[in-house]
C-alpha cells in the first residue's frame, strides 16, 4: 500500500496547533543521527536505556531502532508537571528501580526543562543502584537557565522557552500521538 503521509507543515494535524517546530521526516533524520552517535561511543559496553514515562516512550521505541549494539530496556514513571506548569516536585510512581547494577546506563527524557526531573533520577539510580555510568539523552532541550544544572550528552533539538507538544509530549495527557513537535494555540491553553 502506498504512504500517503500528508506533508505536517503545510496542512496542520489539526487545528489545535499554532506552529509546527519539527516534522515526523525532522525527527527521525535526527534521531538517527543521535543512533549513530550512541553506537560509535557506548560499542562493546553492557547498555541499559532508561526512559522516562509517559513522555519519553516515543523517544525510546525510535531511538533504540537506530542504535546497533546489543541493549536492554527500561522504564521509570515520574510525574511532575500539572498542565503548562512544573509543580517543582518530582514523585516517583513506582516502588522500585529497574536492574542498573553493574551497567552503562542511558538515561532518556523528552525534553530538558527546568533539569529537576532527570537530575532527581540520576541520583536516586545512583543512591539505590550500583550502575557503572550514567549519561542522559533528551529530545528537545529547552534554552533557558536550568534551576538544576544538568549538561545531557546527547540533545536532538533546542526549543525557545515555550511550551511543545506531539511525539509524546502532552498537555493535560493529551497530543502525545502528534507525529510532529509543535506549539498550541492560546484559545486550547487553559
Ligand atoms: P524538568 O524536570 O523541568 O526538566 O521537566 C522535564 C519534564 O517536564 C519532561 O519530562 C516533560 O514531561 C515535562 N515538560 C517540560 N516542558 C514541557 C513542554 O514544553 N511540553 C510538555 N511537557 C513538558
Ligand atoms: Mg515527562
Amino acid at each position: 500500500m502506498e504512504s500517503t503521509m500528508p506533508d505536517f507543515r503545510e496542512v496542520p494535524f489539526d487545528a489545535r496547533l499554532e506552529r509546527v517546530l519539527f516534522g515526523p521526516e525532522e525527527i527521525a533524520d535526527r534521531i538517527r543521527e543521535m543512533g549513530t552517535s550512541i553506537t560509535r561511543d557506548f560499542g562493546g559496553q553492557p547498555l541499559t536505556v532508561v526512559t522516562i514515562l509517559q513522555g519519553g516512550a516515543l523517544f525510546m521505541a525510535d531511538l533504540i531502532r537506530e542504535i546497533r549494539l546489543p541493549l536492554k530496556t527500561a522504564t521509570v514513571s515520574v510525574a511532575s508537571y500539572q498542565g503548562t506548569e512544573s509543580s517543582g516536585k518530582v514523585n516517583f510512581l513506582e516502588k522500585s528501580l529497574p536492574e542498573l547494577d553493574g551497567r552503562h546506563i542511558l538515561l532518556l527524557d523528552d525534553i530538558l526543562d527546568s533539569g529537576r526531573t532527570l537530575n532527581a533520577i540520576r541520583r536516586r539510580f545512583f543512591e539505590d543502584s550500583r550502575p557503572l555510568s550514567i549519561r542522559t539523552a533528551v529530545l528537545l532541550s529547552k534554552r533557558i537557565e536550568r534551576v538544576e544544572p544538568i549538561e545531557p550528552d546527547y540533545v536532538g533539538f533546542e526549543v525557545g522557552d515555550e511550551f511543545v507538544v506531539g511525539y509524546g509530549l502532552d498537555y493535560n495527557g493529551e497530543y502525545r500521538n502528534l507525529p510532529l513537535i509543535g506549539t498550541l494555540r492560546r484559545e486550547f491553553i487553559r
